[in-house]
């Protein structure tokens, strides 16, 4: 059972205006709970329960927002910055109301898979070092790759940490003078994907993720498009 908030409180927090200017949509009559317009600014209600209707819509109520960025290189993953455009400039004004931030951390020039949310609590599983959630990258390397390279990635690569990154995963693809390949990581260490090839005397020169847990980036999102997590979707990633 969700508790009652105070109407102002709740449109606000959903984007609607300020506390005074919900305040004046209320005057004007622009608000009604349950088919009755309301008066007072202060009443409250249960968002969960009642229907809300501002300006004849009914309002969709939800504490969190949960949203799946196919991340273009040149924007980076953070809630704000002086100089760049961040992951969270390209969203709708609607869903920047709930204050959301991204689940971790890809390059600037890293593409791909990128959760944004309100979700503190999710974001925390899914980033805790404990967890070990794998990490799929696509990713073209220069330099051919071969078996040594392989058992590296299993046998855990010196980056220059305490210890040897843990056991991950190197699926090749095409070997070449510029080589395509799978890599599945289970930790999320600075450049990660970049420093475990830099070891092995190769350079990486591109790099998507494409599922995080058992969540497959949506292959109908076009770079810097974004959507809302499915049903479905929310269940395996909370899983
Ligand atoms: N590893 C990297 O090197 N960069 C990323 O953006 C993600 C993983």
């Amino acid at each position: 059972m969700s508790k009652k908030e105070r109407i102002d409180k709740i449109l606000s927090n959903l984007g609607y205006g300020t506390r005074k200017e919900i305040k004046q949509k209320i005057k004007s009559k622009m608000v009604k709970v349950n088919g009755q317009t309301i008066k007072d600014n202060s009443v409250k209600v249960n968002p969960y329960e009642d229907i809300i209707k501002f300006n004849e819509k009914i309002i969709d109520y939800r504490k969190f927002i949960y949203l799946m960025l196919n991340k273009p290189a040149g924007i980076i993953s953070a809630t704000e910055d002086n100089f760049n455009k961040t992951v969270i400039d390209l969203i709708d004004d609607k869903y920047k109301a709930f204050k959301p931030f991204p689940v971790g951390r890809l390059d600037k020039d890293t593409e791909g898979l990128l959760l944004i949310t309100n979700d503190g609590e999710l974001a925390h599983k899914l980033l805790s070092p404990k967890k070990h959630i794998d990490k799929k990258y696509f990713v073209k390397v220069s330099g051919k790759l071969d078996n040594f390279d392989e058992e590296s990635f299993i046998k855990g690569i010196d980056i220059g940490e305490k210890n040897l990154t843990l056991p991950a995963e190197l699926d090749i693809k095409v070997s070449d003078e510029i080589s395509e390949c799978y890599v599945i990581i289970r930790e999320g260490k600075f450049h990660q994907v970049k420093r475990m090839f830099e070891a092995l005397g190769k350079k990486v020169i591109y790099l998507k993720r494409v599922k995080m847990g058992s969540l497959y980036l949506d292959s109908n999102l076009k770079l810097g498009e974004y959507k809302e997590l499915s049903n479905e979707e929310l269940d395996i990633i909370n899983r």
